[in-house]
Formats: structure tokens, sequence, C-alpha cells
């Protein structure tokens, strides 16, 4: 298996925070908000990370990052021209991929839980990772029939079937590249991974499994605020 931290993006909803560097540079308590993804990442036993980025800050995160060696990985970089959608990802990794299956984390997104063992069992298909939030239309939602079997996923909805949204942690065979470049750019001119989750739902081979700690999308204020006050707890607790 093999990992893509996404960390492109505009940022526009931490501006002014985001005006002279990237979302995923932030301070997060006593580490640059990037880290927690790719310990999510190194956690669930992957080695092999590919760090796409907005062209204005690149050079940041090899500084940051470097090679990879400082964590036991080997971190590759690629260059996300504009903000054209998470889906967008897996045509640009395409060759980093080869022909392995990929975890794909959001360079914002937070977790509690440690994925070894879902990452483990993973064999084909879609795997993504749903959590109950009290404001489900900020995200891709989950809708589930009487026995708990997913119907659909819809982005951003305005009227939420569910309050379970699709956390940043995806989990796809390699069939994900080909199908990325299927797509066609919603009305908001990106290419949407609830488009991706749709066509895999739609062949019978998404599989939703449930966050049980804490998640958090980092990407406005408040959000942030929160996670910096959950790590702070976190790393008292542990002195
Ligand atoms: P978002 O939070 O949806 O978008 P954003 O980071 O541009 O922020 P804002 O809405 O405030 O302008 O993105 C989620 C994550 O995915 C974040 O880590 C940035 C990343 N991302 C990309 O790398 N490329 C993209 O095309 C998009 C849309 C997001």
């Amino acid at each position: 298996m093999r990992g893509i931290i996404l960390a492109g993006g505009a940022g526009t909803r931490l501006s002014p925070l985001t005006k002279v560097t990237s979302k995923q540079l932030l301070p997060i308590y006593n580490k640059p908000m990037i880290y927690f993804p790719l310990e999510t990442l190194l956690q669930a036993g992957i080695r092999e990370i590919l760090v796409i980025v907005a062209p204005d800050h690149a050079g940041d995160f090899v500084k940051l990052l470097g090679s990879g060696k400082e964590f036991g990985c080997k971190i590759s970089y690629e260059v996300q021209d504009k903000p054209n959608g998470l889906a967008e990802a897996f045509i640009i990794a395409e060759n980093f991929l080869d022909k392995e299956n990929v975890a794909l984390i959001l360079g914002d997104n937070l977790f509690e839980d440690d994925f070894i063992e879902p990452v483990r069992r993973f064999k084909s298909g879609a795997l993504v990772f749903a959590s109950r939030v009290p404001d489900p239309e900020r995200f891709g939602v989950v809708e589930f029939d009487q026995n708990k079997k997913v119907i659909s996923i819809i982005e951003k909805p305005k009227e939420p079937k569910s309050d379970y949204a699709v956390t940043g942690l995806y989990v796809y065979d390699n069939a994900v590249v080909q199908k990325a470049k299927s797509l066609q750019p919603s009305s908001r001119g990106e290419l949407e991974i609830t488009d991706l989750n749709t066509l895999y739902l739609s062949e019978g081979t998404l599989e939703v499994a449930f966050v049980q700690g804490k998640w958090l999308d980092t990407g406005t204020f408040e959000a942030l605020y929160q996670a910096t006050e959950f790590v702070r707890t976190k790393e008292l607790q542990e002195k």
C-alpha cells in the first residue's frame, strides 16, 4: 500500500493565516499540521508516501519533511498546479502508484484512531471512514438503509440524510487512477472524491467503516483551535 498526503488547496477559510504560508504548515500545538496525517499513514504501516502540494509553498514542504528518512519512510513530492479537486490526486500520482493500492489522507485532517488493521485487511475496491458530526452539510454525507447498507454519498447536501460524514482518509485499489481519469469536473469545477466513491458504490465495492476516536478537519478557525486544544491535552497527559 502506498500513501498520498494531499496538501495543496487554497486554504481561503483560514485567511489571513494562509496568505504567506500553506494551511498544512500551520502549527497544531507543538507540530506542523501535516505531521498528523503523516503519523496516521506511518501508524498504518505505510512507508512510501507522496506529498502533493500547491506550487507556492512546495519548497517549504521539502524543507520540513525532506526525504522522509527522519520519519522512517520515503517521501516524494508532486505539484498540483491548481486546486482542481481531491480526485485529481490519483491522476497526479499515477506513476508513483504504479500497480499498488493507495491510502489518501487530507493534509488538514487529524485522526486519533490508528488504521493498521483495516489497511492490512484491504484487498480491493474502496474503503472510506465515516464519523458522526454536528454539521454534516459541510462534508460528503453517507445515507444508510435500515440494514446499515450504504445507499448514497452526497457532497455537501443542503438536507443531509444522516449525520455521518466521510472523513479525509480513503483507501482504494489501483483502479482508482483510471476511475479518476473518467470523472468530469463538478459544478464547482473540481474532480470530486465523492464521485469516485459513488462509482465504487455503483459497482458494489465500496465499504464504509466507522471512526472510533476523535476526527478533526482543521480547515476553519474553530476547528484549528479545537485541534490545538485536543493535541495539547493529549501531550500534557502523556508527560
Ligand atoms: P479543502 O479544505 O476542501 O480546501 P482548501 O484547503 O483549499 O481550503 P478552503 O476551502 O478554506 O479554501 O481541502 C481539503 C484538503 O485537501 C486540504 O488539505 C487541501 C487539499 N486539497 C488539495 O490538495 N487540492 C485540491 O484541489 C483541494 C480542493 C484540496
